[in-house]
């Protein structure tokens, strides 16, 4: 009897898979773009440094707790380094302030390969690695950088109005950026998060950036970066922060966390627990 029901459970089982690979199949190649634009439209968000659990807890007198952290960040920043953003025939100054959204030609259009707007780290400012080489974590005044994942042809739309954005974000609805915003994610943390700031343009993600035209036409493109650094954070106390992006067309999910928001557990110890 044993061997009978796991005959059939590895059959059912090797069946779904066959089934999905059919199907995913069938979807002319004509299609393509369509499936994958409704596959990823989840507009996701990354940050750096990333960690096990979703914590960052770290002490600013003790490298040990956050080496890891900042040689993620320089890793993931080495994409952005200037002399590989110098080839004008790739790239194109696209400004410090936010824009409108840049067209490129249409998607399906024979254009070829198309320019790619640099994003230089200095918009960072004190979390672009290039003056504190610690991204603040030894001061305890930690950063974290943000990034919004790749979507084929889609253009983020801003908020219409800011009456749905939280009191103490309305200010940054602007024409022409996608505004991030975190906050303390429980209530009896409230204040302890202090003063946080946005580095980037805007503040924010700049619609020049989009739309994205994917890997093959639009093989240099670097996604705009927000960095967020947590300045006069409360000490010794661990603090769920949740950052959320906000805009017409940006949803949220249950289910997801990463979509169109991220939360991580931020901890700055100056005691030894
Ligand atoms: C795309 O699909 C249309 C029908 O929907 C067909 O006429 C056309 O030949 C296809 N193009 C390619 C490149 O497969
Ligand atoms: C929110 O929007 C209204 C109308 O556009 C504007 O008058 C108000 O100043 C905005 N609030 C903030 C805090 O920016
Ligand atoms: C930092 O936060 C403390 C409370 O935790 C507050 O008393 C102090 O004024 C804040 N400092 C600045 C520069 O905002």
């Amino acid at each position: 009897l044993f061997y009978f029901i796991l005959v059939i459970y590895l059959f059912l089982i090797l069946e779904e898979q066959i089934l999905s690979v059919l199907t995913t199949k069938s979807i002319p190649a004509n299609n393509t773009h369509q499936l994958y634009k409704q596959r990823c439209l989840p507009f996701g968000l990354t940050h750096y440094p990333r960690s096990d659990k979703a914590e960052l807890i770290i002490n600013p007198e003790d490298d040990d707790t956050y080496r890891t952290y900042i040689k993620a960040m320089k890793e993931f920043l080495e994409s952005y380094d200037t002399e590989k953003q110098g080839d004008l025939m790739t790239f194109e100054d696209c400004g410090d302030q936010p824009g409108k959204y840049k067209n490129r030609g249409d998607l399906e259009s024979d254009m070829g390969v198309r320019k790619a707007c640099q994003f230089s780290k200095s918009f960072l400012g004190p979390c672009s690695g290039i003056e504190d080489r610690n991204f603040g974590f030894s001061e305890g005044k930690p950063c974290l950088i943000v990034k919004l994942n790749r979507i084929v042809n889609f253009r983020p739309k801003p908020p219409a109005s800011n009456e749905s954005i939280p009191e103490e974000a309305k200010h940054k609805v602007q024409p022409n950026v996608i505004p991030i915003h975190c906050t303390n994610k429980k209530e009896e943390d409230a204040g302890k998060l202090g003063e946080v700031k946005y580095y980037g343009i805007g503040g924010g993600f700049p619609l020049q950036y989009y739309p994205y035209y994917g890997k093959r036409l639009h093989s240099h493109y670097l996604q705009p970066l927000v960095a967020i650094q947590f300045v006069n954070i409360s000490l010794n106390t661990e603090i769920r922060v949740e950052c959320k992006v906000f805009g017409e067309n940006i949803y949220y999910s249950d289910k997801d966390r990463y979509q169109g928001r991220f939360d991580v557990k931020i901890g700055v110890m100056t005691k030894s627990t």
